[in-house]
């Protein structure tokens, strides 16, 4: 591909690579509130070196919150052309426990914990010369690190960007996509509200997307590769417009931060309803603790109804928190992207996505 843009997962910026596998402190710099509940926490190494990332990638951060470590993924929402400082773009979740800890205790100054960039949900890696995004609520935080990089490179390439938030004042990023759209003539932006208190100066669409607003807005659409992100409901009913508007499916890619989307989005994962009762026993190498579990439940459900800690973040194969050693015995495990091959071969399993297909022995 011809485009600058696609040079910036192999490009060298004199940056650390920092493997996802590795933590280091992060320094807050700087901490913006975006919206009533969304803030942006912006950092530096403590060495000051740049981080080397693709837009799109995730941090999982971690941190002791009423004694317990949490951890959990947060998309750097800064793009990686801007590589000595890192953004995440958080929403207060309510009655979420990190959420609302990192919105009452991060200030300039402050340290987070943090694992290197990781996830493969990016454009950088596709040759389309059209691209579609959708997204939903903080599940803007990617495409907007996909759109400034654009932005910074001076990029040729077509971009639809289509967001859907509850309320204008709910829309992240409003005044800078604008503006991008205003720089960039090939950048186009839409906004989806379901709820407008003055629908006379409203410009975008009112409701939910549809096939018909989405025909409307970017009548190539079908022409465009896709990159989708947002909470579970939303995502299923965009695979469903483009399925109905005869999308392409190839050319469709999705993230989700919503702790229940994995089983929601991938049907793989869903405990099958006709699926024979089996029972596996799951012996713990380390603590000798044994316990049975239903064949039907992922081994991480199964450890946690045992009483057996163990980080976790995503719950659908995408962070790598969970990964684990399986000494004996084989699993099922349908990951989106969290374990590289090579661990694979080397007795890595994602434990939130794995489900027994014989007793196990684990090196726990
Ligand atoms: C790859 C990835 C990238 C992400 N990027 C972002 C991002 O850029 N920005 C962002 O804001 N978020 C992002 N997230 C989501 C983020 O990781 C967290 O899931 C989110 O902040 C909520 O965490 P929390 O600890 O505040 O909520 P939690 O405490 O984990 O709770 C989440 C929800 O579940 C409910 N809940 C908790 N416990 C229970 C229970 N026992 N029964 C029923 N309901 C319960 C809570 O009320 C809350 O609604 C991302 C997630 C992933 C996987
Ligand atoms: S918890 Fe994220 S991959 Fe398992």
């Amino acid at each position: 591909m011809s485009d600058r843009f696609s040079n910036i997962s192999t490009w060298e910026s004199g940056a650390r690579n920092w493997p996802s596998s590795e933590q280091q402190d992060l320094i807050c710099c700087r901490v913006e509130a975006e919206t009533h509940d969304v803030v942006t926490f912006s950092f530096v190494t403590e060495d000051g070196r740049p981080v080397r990332f693709e837009p799109g990638q995730f941090l999982t951060v971690s941190a002791s919150v009423n004694g317990q470590t949490l951890e959990r993924c947060y998309t750097i929402s800064s793009p990686p052309t801007r590589p000595f400082v890192v953004s995440i773009t958080v929403k207060r979740v309510p009655d979420g426990v990190f959420s609302n800890w990192i919105h009452d205790t991060i200030r300039p100054g402050k340290a987070l914990r943090a694992y290197g960039p990781s996830g493969s949900f990016t454009s950088t890696a596709s040759s389309a010369p059209k691209l579609l995004y959708l997204s939903a609520g903080s599940g803007i935080t990617p495409l907007m690190s996909m759109s400034r990089a654009s932005f910074d490179l001076g990029s040729e390439i077509d971009i639809a960007f289509v967001h859907s938030a509850r309320t204008p004042a709910d829309i992240v990023f409003r005044d800078e996509l604008l503006r991008l759209s205003q720089l960039l003539p090939k950048f186009k932006i839409f906004f989806v509200c379901e709820g407008v208190d003055d629908a006379g100066s409203w410009e975008g669409g009112i409701g939910r997307l549809s096939l018909e607003m989405l025909s409307d807005r970017v009548p190539d659409y079908k022409d465009r590769e896709a990159f989708t992100c947002g909470p579970a409901p939303y995502m299923h009913s965009v695979r469903e417009i483009l399925r109905v508007g005869s999308h392409d499916p190839t050319k469709y890619h999705q993230e989700s931060f919503d702790i229940t989307a994995g089983v929601a989005l991938d049907p793989t994962l869903l405990p099958e309803a006709n699926a024979p009762k089996n029972t596996f026993t799951v012996k713990l190498a380390k603590s000798g603790k044994t316990f049975d579990m239903d064949a039907s439940d992922t081994v991480l459900s199964a450890l946690k109804k045992a009483g057996v800690a163990i980080a976790s973040s995503c719950s659908q194969g995408v962070c790598g928190t969970c990964k684990s050693r399986l000494l004996e015995g084989s699993v099922d495990m349908n990951h989106n992207g969290g374990i590289r091959e090579r661990e694979i071969q080397k007795g890595l399993r994602l434990l939130c996505c794995s489900r027994p297909t014989s007793n196990l022995v684990l090196d726990l």
